[in-house]
Formats: C-alpha cells, sequence, structure tokens
C-alpha cells in the first residue's frame, strides 16, 4: 500500500480542508519563531548556522552547478539559502525562487534579499518548475495534528515538489521514532520523526524517482536526493 493512500483517509475534499489547517497552523507557528527571534537561524528552529548551513551542503549535492539552472526553494524561511549560495556558489547562475508559507518570513527575505534572478512568494506550492526544488525542514513540525494527517500532508508536500522539478528535489527528514519538543521555550508541538524508508518507496513508487539517501553527516537526520523521470 502507498504512503498516500494510506494515510490519506478521506478523500481529497477532506484533505484539502485538512492540509490547509495544518498549513494554517504550521504557518503560525514560524511567523511567532520569526517574530521572537528575528532573522537568524533560530527564527527558523535551527540551533545555529553552522547546522543551517550543512544542511544547505546535502541538499544542493543534487544541483550541477557548472551549468545555469533554476532553483525552488520550498519553506525558504527568511532566506539564509541566498546568502550560503552567495558565499559558496558565487559564480553559479542561479535563477531562485523562495516560498513559504509565512508572510512574516517572506517580507524578511525579501527586505535582504531580493536582487535580480531572485524572487520570493508566500505559498505552499511553486507556481513554475524548476531545474530543482529543495525543501529544508518542512517536514519537520507538526503542529497539533495526528501522525497519519500529517504523513498524508508530507505525501503532498513530496509529490508538489516532484511536479515543481524538472532534473529533482531535495528534502530532509529527522530520523528516529520518539516524539519530542521542538525546543524548551516553543509552543507544544510534536518534532516528526521517521524512518526514510517509506519515504523513498513513496518517491520511487509513486513519484517515479531514482532517490539517493545522504545520512552520516553528524545530524539526526536524513537527506534525501530524488531525481525524476524527465520524460
Ligand atoms: C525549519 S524552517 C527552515 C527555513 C529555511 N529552509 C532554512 O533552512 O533556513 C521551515 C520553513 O518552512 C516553511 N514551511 C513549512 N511548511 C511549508 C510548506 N508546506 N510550504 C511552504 N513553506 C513551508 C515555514 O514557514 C518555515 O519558514
Amino acid at each position: 500500500m502507498s504512503m498516500a493512500t494510506e494515510t490519506a483517509g478521506s478523500g481529497v475534499d477532506g484533505n484539502r480542508a485538512r492540509f490547509s489547517g495544518l498549513c494554517a497552523d504550521v504557518e503560525s507557528y514560524y511567523s511567532a519563531r520569526v517574530a521572537k527571534y528575528g532573522a537568524t537561524p533560530r527564527g527558523v528552529d535551527w540551533s545555529c548556522q553552522a547546522t543551517q548551513d550543512l544542511r544547505f551542503v546535502q541538499l544542493l549535492k543534487l544541483c550541477d552547478f557548472s551549468a545555469p539552472f533554476s532553483l525552488n526553494d520550498i519553506g525558504c524561511g527568511y532566506g539564509a539559502l541566498c546568502a550560503y549560495l552567495a558565499k559558496r556558489h558565487p559564480q553559479a547562475a542561479i535563477d531562485y525562487l523562495g516560498i513559504d508559507l509565512s508572510l512574516s518570513m517572506v517580507s524578511r527575505a525579501r527586505r535582504r534579499f531580493s536582487a535580480s534572478g531572485r524572487r520570493f512568494k508566500v505559498g505552499k506550492v511553486s507556481p513554475r518548475r524548476a531545474t530543482y526544488s529543495v525543501a529544508s525542514g518542512i517536514m519537520n513540525i507538526n503542529v497539533g495534528g495526528s501522525r497519519a494527517s500529517w504523513e498524508a500532508f508530507v505525501a503532498e508536500m513530496l509529490a508538489d515538489l516532484c511536479r515543481a522539478s524538472l532534473r529533482g528535489f531535495s528534502v530532509n527528514f529527522i530520523i528516529g521514532e520518539v516524539a519530542g519538543t521542538a525546543d524548551a521555550d516553543a509552543a507544544p508541538v510534536q518534532l516528526y520523526r521517521t524512518s526514510p524508508e517509506p519515504w523513498i518507496q513513496y518517491c520511487e513508487r509513486e513519484l517515479g524517482c531514482t532517490v539517493e539517501t545522504i545520512d552520516g553527516y553528524g545530524m539526526n537526520e536524513v537527506t534525501l536526493l530524488a531525481r525524476c523521470n524527465e520524460s
């Protein structure tokens, strides 16, 4: 049984209503974080810039930097990936689009990083198909929903990433089975921890991707590089 079938439950209309509730909860969680901590790693729930950047290193292993490409950054937060790309890949020709549910995040991203070849949009889904899409941290925080409804949402986010990507997409997950709290002083939320296997299978069987798994980079996380069937 596919992950989407197993977890989707009450059909397309039911999911749409459920997902808009989840999106609203996620949006208000992250808007509160950035209001409290500003445009800093803590403002997007990361402990420091080193680990934020380490995630970008893994996600960008998908990309061929020797040629120009377009990039969707889903859940772009305040745009930290732009600073990382400017620092680590200053010669790369990248048509960048950052998308985030939170207007507070997007406003900060626009203020800091708007430039030619860089745009930001409030939303959940990219309006365009780019060469690649990356998503760092969007699967992690389930604000109050059941595990089953969150997994249906994860399946939808992966399908959206696939549809928005010509060559492929990359995404990270927290691994393990134990639920916990994101941060001692945060609102009570569930960290979504998972084994990567069901999501590798979902990307391969349901979305037709070939998946490479990256782990062992010193964090309790895994990064999936999903290469799409380009035909
Ligand atoms: C953990 S933060 C990471 C931000 C950024 N990727 C980084 O690494 O600095 C996750 C961000 O994704 C956004 N987000 C979560 N789920 C999303 C979704 N389904 N679509 C768009 N944005 C989402 C949140 O508002 C938040 O800004």
